[in-house]
């Protein structure tokens, strides 16, 4: 079964066919960065104009790599939600149009599973039921994954999400955008204990995350001491990571003690960062049999080949989209609760 995805919620315009729900056959991610660079974060006017642009192009090379003609697709998957409305549009109305076009069936994803689901593209993939942590510019979100299309919301972020606060942060200190990776590469010639930043107490859910203090704490440092440079900064970027870091794991094995899952999920851009793959891998070891999954980079950040796993179940439980499908750009996941 070879399902064609699409993916244009944020900045990224992306286009992947995946074969079986499992192998990738394309996987093409055309990136705006360098367009929301010069504004220190993504503009969502620009985004959809950008998507508009790319999203053919993005498509024919999908297809092309793969091998594959359009009407010999079994299924189109699109994003439609949680995302920015504009951007989410575009890929709506062009799977829509293709799946009539071509005469193959569509199915709506969301696009927090797609990132539990990003692992599934990798070689070996976690049986359910697995906790899952996406980690992105706009999310931050502890799920159960018990079954494909089943998830259970554990905790979310009150506030900034982790992405969010590698990216206001790096701005604080003058660092470009994406800042996740500038502070990631800055951070690892730093000492993560040179600067103490306090650890949130997040009222509303012991699972439940909180960055926006953390970002406070970063902005009045920075008020009093300016801008640290060279060593300095690498310190700063190392604690600032750290902070992070240490959150987004202490709640991870937190909820793996009270559930007793031992299979773990990382994915979402801030799933790149190399001190939380470290951390998350050092922890896993202390815990007898306990697993994690890791998917490489490139599946963690924004692709269209985890919406096409997420499409193929979805296709496969006889999920279906028409022309009545509409962007959902506030698109809840799951159900809630422990
Ligand atoms: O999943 P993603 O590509 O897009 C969203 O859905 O948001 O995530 C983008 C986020 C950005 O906030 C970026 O700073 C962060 O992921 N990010 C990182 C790293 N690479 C990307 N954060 C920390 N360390 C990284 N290496
Ligand atoms: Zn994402």
């Amino acid at each position: 079964m070879r399902v064609l995805g699409i993916e244009t919620s944020c900045d990224e315009t992306a286009a992947a066919v995946v074969e079986d729900g499992r192998r990738v056959l394309s996987d093409v991610v055309s990136t705006q960065i360098e367009i929301h660079r010069r504004w220190g974060g993504v503009v969502p006017e620009l985004a959809s104009r950008n998507h508009v642009v790319q999203v053919m192009p993005v498509v024919d090379e999908a297809l092309r790599v793969a091998g594959v003609a359009g009407p010999d697709l079994d299924g189109i998957a699109v994003t439609s939600g949680p995302g920015l409305v504009g951007a989410l549009l575009v890929g709506v109305q062009v799977a829509k149009a293709l799946s009539l076009a071509w005469g193959v069936p569509l199915a709506r994803v969301n696009h927090l599973e797609g990132h539990l689901l990003a692992t599934f593209l990798s070689e070996e993939a976690p049986a359910f039921p697995y906790l899952g942590l996406v980690v992105s510019g706009g999310h931050t979100s502890l799920y159960v994954a018990e079954d494909f299309g089943r998830y259970r919301l554990l905790g979310q972020t009150r506030d900034d999400a982790a992405g969010e606060a590698f990216d206001k942060g790096a701005k604080l200190l003058g660092l470009p955008y994406p800042g996740g990776v500038a502070i990631d590469r800055l951070a690892r010639g730093g000492n993560s204990q040179a600067v103490k930043f306090p650890r949130a107490v997040v009222k509303g859910g012991p699972l439940a995350f909180s960055f926006s203090g953390l970002k406070t704490a970063l902005l009045h440092r920075v008020r009093s001491h300016g801008v640290p440079v060279g060593q300095e900064l690498a310190d700063l970027c190392a604690s600032y990571q750290e902070a992070i870091v240490g959150a987004l794991s202490a709640k991870l094995f937190r909820a793996a003690r009270e559930l007793q899952l031992d299979r773990v999920v990382l994915s979402g851009g801030v799933a790149a960062n190399g001190r939380l793959r470290e951390v998350v891998t050092g922890r896993a070891a202390e815990y007898e049999g306990m697993r994690v999954f890791l998917p490489p980079p490139r599946h963690c950040t924004d692709n269209a080949a985890m919406i096409a796993v997420a499409g193929t179940r979805a296709l496969q439980r006889g999920e279906r989209a028409g022309p009545a499908l509409e962007a959902d750009p506030a698109w809840r996941l799951g159900s809630v609760g422990c």
